[in-house]
């Protein structure tokens, strides 16, 4: 393996789903100073699934256009990162290389830990990458964030995928091989498998999420990582958006800079456009950030930005990530705004019947309505099976 291989994102895409919920209307039924929501958590809307809308539609969305661009000859690996898994066996992401026409002679597998599972598969599509530069990864983060309704995590459910082609010489972010680790055991987010909905202790979340910060920096720090000045803008994970602001607080803090809003806000602020208005979309939300970064930010040749990824449970990593020289020519900014502004907005009551609306679980057949405005369709269920289709 040459020492000097510069391995990283090649192609970045990501799409959301068909409804949008503004968060005017959960305020107007729930009575909720819509205050906390737009300043409070920093989310103006949410993504809502429509019935045949699922984590394989919408990873299959997203990747399609870097297949369409790229080709899939060399295409060797798809890893699909969910926390909303849709069978406890077969990976999802067997059903998106079906739908995507991918070869045969390709390995699929699904990854998981929490908000985390995208930033596992990356790496992991860097080590192959890494042992044979002419073989492209797949990595896929596709999620949809649901919580009881009527719970303090429902004002920041969200849904989206973002696909992202790893390779050598890579045309968008090229990785640094450290990272910042920690590891903690700990009930902050979790769903057990007969749930549909997180369950999830709030205020314990968001300081295991902030002690995550501090320590994945920490350890960076020790094993050589850049000096803060080095960086340019920090992509955070974002359960809502108000939490990158307090994660990059956390993170001045523990290098013993003083901040204000001011300087909070430029240097997260742009990773945030499509966060507030998507939510949160769990593995998928990090990548949105990165994608808000590189589609809005000016001038980033060159430039170094931060990444930390932080999944419940938990588990952190804190990576840089150097952006290409001439980048802009290769962003699909035009496509994410479309893919987000293109969304039909529905009401309250619209919102919570899609949410009460669950599967058969019986085995027989069901044909969904067609609902969705993606590329991809979940069409019925038949026999306990998915059957997807390519929307006409
Ligand atoms: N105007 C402006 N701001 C207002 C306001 C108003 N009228 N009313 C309240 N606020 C502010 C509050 O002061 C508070 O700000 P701070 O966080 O700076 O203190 C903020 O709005 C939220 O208010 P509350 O704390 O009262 O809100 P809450 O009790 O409804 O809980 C929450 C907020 C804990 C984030 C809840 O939405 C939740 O449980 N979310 C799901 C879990 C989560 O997202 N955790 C984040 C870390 S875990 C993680 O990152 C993994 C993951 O993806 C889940």
């Amino acid at each position: 393996m040459p020492a000097e291989i510069s391995v990283g994102i090649h192609d970045l895409s990501f799409r959301t789903t068909s409804f949008v919920l503004p968060h005017t209307e959960l305020a107007r039924y729930n009575g909720t100073d819509v205050a906390k929501y737009h300043k409070g958590l920093g989310q103006l809307s949410m993504s809502v699934p429509a019935v045949d809308e699922d984590i394989v539609t919408l990873a299959a969305a997203a990747a399609l256009p870097l297949v369409q661009h790229h080709g899939a000859d060399t295409i060797r690996t798809v890893v699909l990162a969910t926390e909303s898994s849709i069978d406890q066996s077969k990976a999802a992401g067997v059903y998106v290389h079906s739908l995507l026409g991918l070869p045969s002679q390709i390995r699929v597998i699904e990854v998981k830990q929490a908000c985390y599972g995208a930033t596992a598969a990356l790496q992991f599509a860097a080590a192959l990458v890494h042992q044979d530069p002419a073989q492209r990864v797949l990595v896929i983060a596709s999620d949809i964030s649901r919580y009881d309704l009527d719970s303090p995590g429902e004002a920041t459910q969200g849904a989206a995928a973002a696909a992202m082609l790893v390779s050598a010489d890579p045309a968008l972010l090229e990785l640094s091989g450290t990272s910042g680790l920690f590891t903690a055991d700990v009930m902050d987010f979790w769903r057990p498998n007969y749930r549909a909905t997180a369950l999830v202790d709030g205020k314990k979340s968001v300081a295991a999420y902030l002690e995550a910060v501090q320590s994945t920096w920490r350890d960076y720090v020790l094993r050589g990582g850049l000096p803060l000045e080095e960086f340019r803008t920090f992509c955070y994970h974002q359960p809502y958006t108000r939490m990158a602001f307090k994660a990059h607080q956390a993170l001045l803090e523990e290098c013993g800079v003083h901040t204000n809003e001011e300087t909070l806000h430029k240097a997260v602020g742009t990773t945030t456009v499509y966060n507030k208005v998507v939510g949160n979309s769990y593995t998928a939300s990090l990548y949105l950030a990165l994608a808000a970064a590189l589609d809005n930010c000016h001038d980033l040749d060159g430039e170094t930005l931060g990444l930390f990824s932080y999944g419940s449970g938990s588990v952190a990593e804190f990576i840089a990530a150097r952006v290409r020289p001439g980048y802009r020519s290769h962003l699909r900014a035009g496509e994410h705004r479309e893919s987000v502004n293109s969304r039909q907005t529905v009401d309250y009551e619209t919102y919570r019947e899609l949410s009460c609306q669950a599967l058969p679980t019986d085995g027989n057949t069901y044909e969904l309505p067609h609902q969705t405005r993606g590329p991809f369709r979940l069409a019925a269920l038949r026999d306990h099976q998915r059957i997807y289709e390519a929307s006409s």
